[in-house]
């Protein structure tokens, strides 16, 4: 049996088509082992690890199918050799082969050679699935190449979602998407080395992967939120800093299993219920007809009355998660003024700070300056505009107010990528500083578009302020809060 198998080793070697099937066999045979071994202590599926997998079993099937096609080669050349009397060099390599393995020295050191290679094999597949499993972490999407990514990579690093790899977002999980999105990727990276690519990065991302795909791994849209108390804390231009804070009830919703009905915000995702959209512009700022389907029928249509067939949609979507949580990470902090009223109240600008929310929103809406030259632009424009108030904090609290201002601008604004205040809105809401912006929810539940029922009747899409959202507090100092109130948005009660 050994001897059978050893005459056929050398029949392997023969001619260099079987020689190469088997070495492809081989290595490939080698790497599927080695990642079945890593994949089976790995915690997390790698959707790398999937592809590789595919692509070593494909070369082992390439490589089995290499080795006959060597044979019939052969076979044909040694008729031709037998014909015109020459030994055929088959022959003469089984021959040497056989005496090579009589001899124990040269079995020795064959058995050597293929000692090393096989150690070499497990440390290059090592080193791969090292690089692989490195091409999937943050760092690499983020900031391996650097200036692209840096405003995404800077606010992701304050985001809840700091601990989640750009891939489970970005790519899901899956090789057919990772193959996509490698090819993209490969296109991505020829705009990094030609300095060709979009400053800013485009929002929305095209073809952003289905969110059953990404943020449903790890929530699920059935989940019960009912209603949430959420403080929205401002800061007047005034010498006080005046507290104007808000605090709505978000009716927030989910499934309510005492009626099993998908309730408030997060009913757009009832499982037998999808919102289809038209969007008239790059942005999704612009919607035109809205569709509510029920179990597959159309159950509603509107429409800007007057404008349909105006505008040629450039697409449609069903809405989803990132319709609305568009920011769940890299979230910036929207405007100079929400950014400086979300810094005084976390403490990063001191409130008790004659006017320092007026001179940071001011100084803040005002630059436009490379990243290097915020600090000296900073300390010249908040001084200057200081002189011509008739307060000011002492030149140790002046300082940390030019620091933590210089940090606000650096977290936000980016020149060399244009991205600067509210490049990036939120959705979430409908926050803006002009009263006649359609943003966030208000894109659709504008009071304009129109339905007409099927008793003939109209009705509109619904903006009344408590559909959404219950005031509890408006433009309020936040001691004035009820001590319940408090607790609800954590605020320490004194
Ligand atoms: C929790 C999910 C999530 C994670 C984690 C995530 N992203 Fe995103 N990212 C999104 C969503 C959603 C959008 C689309 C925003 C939109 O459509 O307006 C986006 C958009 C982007 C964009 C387009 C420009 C922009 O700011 O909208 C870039 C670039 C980007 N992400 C890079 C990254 C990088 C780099 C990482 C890792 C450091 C990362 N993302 C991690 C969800 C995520
Ligand atoms: C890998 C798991 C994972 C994925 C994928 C993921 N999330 Fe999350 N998300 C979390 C965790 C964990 C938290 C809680 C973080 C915390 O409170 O510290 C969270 C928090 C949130 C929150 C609350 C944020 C806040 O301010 O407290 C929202 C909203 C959210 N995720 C939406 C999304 C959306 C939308 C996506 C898809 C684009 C997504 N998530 C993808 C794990 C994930
Ligand atoms: C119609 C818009 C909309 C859609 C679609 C939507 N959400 Fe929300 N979601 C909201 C709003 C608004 C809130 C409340 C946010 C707030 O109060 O700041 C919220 C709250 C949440 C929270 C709780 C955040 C917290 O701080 O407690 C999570 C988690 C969440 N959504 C996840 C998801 C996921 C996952 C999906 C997709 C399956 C989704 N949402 C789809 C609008 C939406
Ligand atoms: C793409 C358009 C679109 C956007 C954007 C949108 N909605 Fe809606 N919303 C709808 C449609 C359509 C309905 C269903 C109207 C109907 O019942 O005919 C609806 C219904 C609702 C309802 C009523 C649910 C119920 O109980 O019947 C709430 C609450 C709501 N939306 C909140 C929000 C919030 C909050 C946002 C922003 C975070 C938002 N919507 C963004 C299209 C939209
Ligand atoms: C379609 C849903 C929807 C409608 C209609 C709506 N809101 Fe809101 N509103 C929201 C959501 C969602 C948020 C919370 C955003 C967030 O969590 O960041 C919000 C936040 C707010 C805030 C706090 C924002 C801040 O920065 O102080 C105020 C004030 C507010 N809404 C007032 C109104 C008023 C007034 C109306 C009626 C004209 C109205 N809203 C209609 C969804 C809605």
């Amino acid at each position: 049996m050994l001897r059978r198998l050893m005459s056929f080793l050398p029949r392997l070697w023969a001619n260099w088509i079987t020689l190469l099937g088997s070495v492809v066999t081989t290595l490939s045979a080698f790497a599927i082992i080695i990642f079945a071994v890593l994949a089976s202590f790995s915690t997390r599926s790698n959707p790398y690890s999937g592809i590789f997998a595919i692509v070593f079993l494909m070369l082992f099937i390439v490589g089995l199918l290499i080795i006959p096609v060597g044979f019939v080669v052969e076979r044909i050349q040694q008729k031709r050799a037998t014909a015109s009397g020459v030994v055929h060099e088959r022959d003469v390599i089984i021959k040497a082969f056989m005496a090579a393995v009589s001899n124990q020295r040269a079995r020795r050191l064959m058995l050597f050679v293929g000692a090393l290679t096989a150690v070499n094999v497990i440390l290059i597949s090592v080193g791969g699935v090292r690089a692989i499993s490195y091409m999937d972490t943050p760092e690499f999407c983020g900031a391996a190449c650097h200036t692209p990514m840096e405003p995404e990579w800077t606010a992701y690093h304050r985001s809840p979602h700091q601990k989640v790899q750009c891939v489970d977002c970005h790519i899901g999980p899956g090789a057919g998407a990772l193959v996509e999105a490698k090819l993209n990727g490969m296109h991505q990276l020829f705009g990094v080395i030609f300095n060709n690519y979009h400053r800013p990065v485009p929002a929305p991302v095209a073809h952003m992967r289905a969110n059953t795909e990404t943020c449903e791994g790890c929530h699920a849209r059935e989940r019960f939120l009912g209603d949430s108390a959420r403080l929205f804390p401002h800061y007047k231009p005034t010498k006080e800093n005046t507290p104007a804070f808000n605090v709505m009830i978000n009716h927030i919703g989910g499934l309510d299993t005492r009626t099993g009905k998908f309730t408030g915000i997060h009913s757009h995702l009832a499982p037998n219920h999808t919102v289809t959209y038209e969007y008239l512009d790059e942005k999704r700022t612009q919607i035109g007809k809205i569709t509510v389907m029920e179990d597959g029928k159309v159950k509603t249509e509107y429409v800007l009355p007057g404008e349909e067939g105006k505008a040629k949609p450039l697409g449609t979507r069903s809405m989803e998660c990132t319709d609305c949580h568009n920011r769940p990470t890299h979230k910036f902090d929207g405007t100079a003024r929400q950014a400086v009223d979300k810094a005084m109240w976390n403490g990063e600008l001191d409130s008790k700070q004659p006017y320092l929310a007026k001179v940071a929103t001011e100084v803040l809406e005002k630059a436009n300056i490379p990243r290097e030259q915020a600090d000296s632009f900073f300390r010249t424009e908040v001084l200057a505009a200081y002189g011509a108030l008739d307060a000011k904090p002492v030149e140790a609290d002046m300082n940390l107010a030019i620091a933590a201002i210089t940090k606000i601008y650096a977290r936000n604004v980016f020149p060399k990528m244009n991205v600067t205040w509210n490049t990036y809105p939120d959705r979430i809401g409908h926050y803006t500083e002009k009263d006649d912006e359609l943003v966030g929810c208000l894109r659709c539940h504008d009071g304009k578009h129109e339905a007409t029922l099927a008793n003939g009747k109209t009705k509109k899409m619904d903006k009344s302020c408590d559909l959404c959202h219950a005031t509890v507090e408006s433009g309020v100092a936040p001691e004035k809060f009820e001590d319940p109130v408090k607790q609800m948005v954590g605020i320490p009660l004194d």
